[in-house]
């Protein structure tokens, strides 16, 4: 154990936070390090749109079903997919930008990760707490129209950073070797890694919730992957220019 390792094994999403303000120089910060993140082929397939104004942040709560946070985070920010500026660079180089290629999606979507990622450590090590925003995803046709984001960029997630108001536990993972795996794919390792994560995650929710949720991870997982999930993406995408040829 480093001090790097422990902060990120005591990572936990933050879901209530003060009202203390983050500066602009702590925020630049956060997304430098962010940028220093690897990128596939140096495309940098990565913006990140800070929403400052109270109004937009309210519609951002509304478009991603309620979630109140993103307008008491002390910053908010939408990650977007951006080919647009490759294919710019391209254009001036007298290229012409094959648009709709999925790897390119691939590409650019890794990279968003890989560079909210890095913001949400950089963050945590400043004393921050950090909640991803999937739930963007509900409407993203009405998060591009707010922000103007243009065709090749696609809102892939949003991310509040502030400072806590909450001391939540750790959520507990799948144990190592249901993840870890030596030289090959062991299916036989999953069933006996879930049964031990299930056991392991209804003590956790009940513990969280005072006892009031009794379910455990495969229940969530049934919710969750068994149903249409967003199914809207898929046309929104090819609107936006990511037709995955
Ligand atoms: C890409 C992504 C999208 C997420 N979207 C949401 C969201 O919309 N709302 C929310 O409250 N949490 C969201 N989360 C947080 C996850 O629910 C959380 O990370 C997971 O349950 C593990 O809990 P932990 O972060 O506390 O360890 C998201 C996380 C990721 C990585």
């Amino acid at each position: 154990m480093n001090e790097v390792i422990k902060l990120l094994q005591s990572h936990r999403s933050i879901r209530k936070f003060s009202d203390k303000a983050i500066d602009q120089k702590t925020i630049n910060s956060i997304i430098a390090s962010g940028q220093a993140a690897a990128t596939s082929s140096n495309v940098q397939g990565t913006t990140v749109i800070q929403v400052n104004d109270g109004e937009a942040r309210e519609k951002l709560v509304t478009f991603s079903g309620g979630q109140k946070y993103i307008a008491s985070a002390g910053a908010f920010f939408v990650f977007c997919a951006d080919l647009k500026r490759s294919a710019q660079a391209c254009a001036l180089e007298g290229g012409e930008f094959t648009q709709g290629m999925t790897e390119h999606f691939i590409i650019a979507t890794i990279d968003v990760a890989l560079f909210a990622q890095n913001c949400t450590i950089a963050a945590e090590s400043l004393g921050m707490g950090i909640c991803y925003i999937g739930g963007l995803r509900n409407n993203p046709a009405e998060v591009s129209e707010l922000l103007d984001l243009p065709e090749n960029v696609y809102p892939v997630f949003g991310l509040c950073i502030g400072y806590p108001e909450q001391d939540p536990e750790v959520k507990p993972r799948l144990p190592l070797d249901a993840v870890l795996m030596q030289d090959r794919y062991d299916a036989d390792v999953l069933a006996p890694g879930i049964k031990a994560y299930d056991e392991h995650m209804r003590a956790y929710y009940r513990s969280r919730t005072g006892g009031k949720k009794d379910s455990n991870w495969s229940s969530e997982m049934r919710s969750l992957v068994g149903k249409e999930s967003r199914p809207h993406m898929r046309s929104f995408l090819d609107s936006k220019g990511f037709t995955m040829l």
